[in-house]
């Protein structure tokens, strides 16, 4: 009887939330990889000879920085020649830019040799590598997670513009009720409600988990509730839900403004970087 054997390209099942932070296993790797050589490199220099930012090992680790960085700075041009379609898609800069950003971190604190600067120049410029670098990867954490808080934590659906005005409407509708109401669910407003109206509030909570944050704040209305008519209960559910939609809205705005904002800590800096590098390698060169 002929045999038949089947050859199945083996498929690595990566789990989903492998897959959510990791988008190539292929760019990590590489990193890995490029992340421990350095490190064997650094070792042995301990061991062979003297590291200082000027001699042979601590230039070729400034060099390798300052590539690096051209590298990473590519993406920016990339971003601005969108329409482009010779050149390789902008997701292999965007890999490179946050690899290679991270790579650019350790390479320039192995031409420093692991110690703080000494001038102000070089104090300027180990502060916003670090700050950019650390900013690089708060933001790719926002851009994955925030997401993901929104599309399960929340129920409502909201554009960040439109969040102050409907908080306003929620406010009116709000107030309507209450003049209906008794004297025990006026005196509730006034003390927990009517502020939280006024405009957005944004809380640190809604990053880590907005539905049992807004489920907790909610809870304050079951102390009220068993007091109530029959009536008044119906108006005072209602009035409960309004309060629910605006703890929602104040969610929203608080996680996208982060994903809106988080690049202004980022990338403007990037700028004041170069200048500064620039005078750095100068300043090297001629002196
Ligand atoms: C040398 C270090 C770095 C510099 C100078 C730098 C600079 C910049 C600049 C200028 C932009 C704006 C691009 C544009 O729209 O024109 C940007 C975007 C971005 N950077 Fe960096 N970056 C560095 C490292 C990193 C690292 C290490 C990470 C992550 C670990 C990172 C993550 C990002 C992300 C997620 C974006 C936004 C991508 C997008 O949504 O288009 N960066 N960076």
């Amino acid at each position: 009887m002929k045999q038949t054997a089947i050859y199945q390209k083996k498929r690595v099942n990566h789990s989903k939330w492998f897959n959510k932070w990791i988008q190539s296993p292929k760019w990590l790797a590489g990193f890995g990889i490029a992340f421990l050589v350095a490190i064997l490199v650094y070792v042995a220099n301990i061991f062979v000879g003297e590291l200082h930012p000027a001699n042979a090992w601590g230039l070729s680790y400034g060099i390798g920085a300052a590539v690096l960085f051209v590298g990473v700075m590519i993406y920016s041009l990339r971003r601005r020649t969108m329409g482009i379609r010779a050149l390789p898609r902008s997701w292999i800069y965007l890999q490179f830019h946050v690899y290679g950003g991270a790579l650019f971190l350790m390479l320039m604190f192995m031409h420093a040799n692991f110690q703080l600067p000494n001038g102000i120049i070089t104090w300027w410029l180990w502060i916003l590598s670090i700050w950019i670098v650390v900013s690089g990867l708060i933001g790719i954490v926002i851009q994955k997670w925030i997401p993901t808080v929104l599309n399960t934590g929340l129920t409502t659906e909201v554009h960040y513009d439109r969040i102050p005005t409907l908080i306003e409407a929620s406010g009116v509708k709000a107030k309507k009720l209450v003049a209906m109401s008794g004297g025990l669910v006026r005196d509730f407003y006034a003390k927990h409600l009517e502020n939280t109206f006024l405009a957005p509030q944004p809380r640190l909570m809604y990053f880590l988990d907005a539905a049992s944050s807004i489920h907790k704040d909610t809870q304050k209305f079951d102390h009220v509730r068993p007091f109530l008519s029959d009536d008044e209960r119906l108006r005072f559910d209602e009035l409960k839900m309004i309060y629910r939609t605006k703890l929602e809205m104040d969610a929203h705005f608080t996680l996208q403004r982060a994903l809106r904002w988080w690049i202004f800590a980022h990338a403007p800096l990037s700028i004041l970087l170069i200048v500064l590098l620039i005078v750095h390698i100068l300043s090297f060169v001629y002196y």
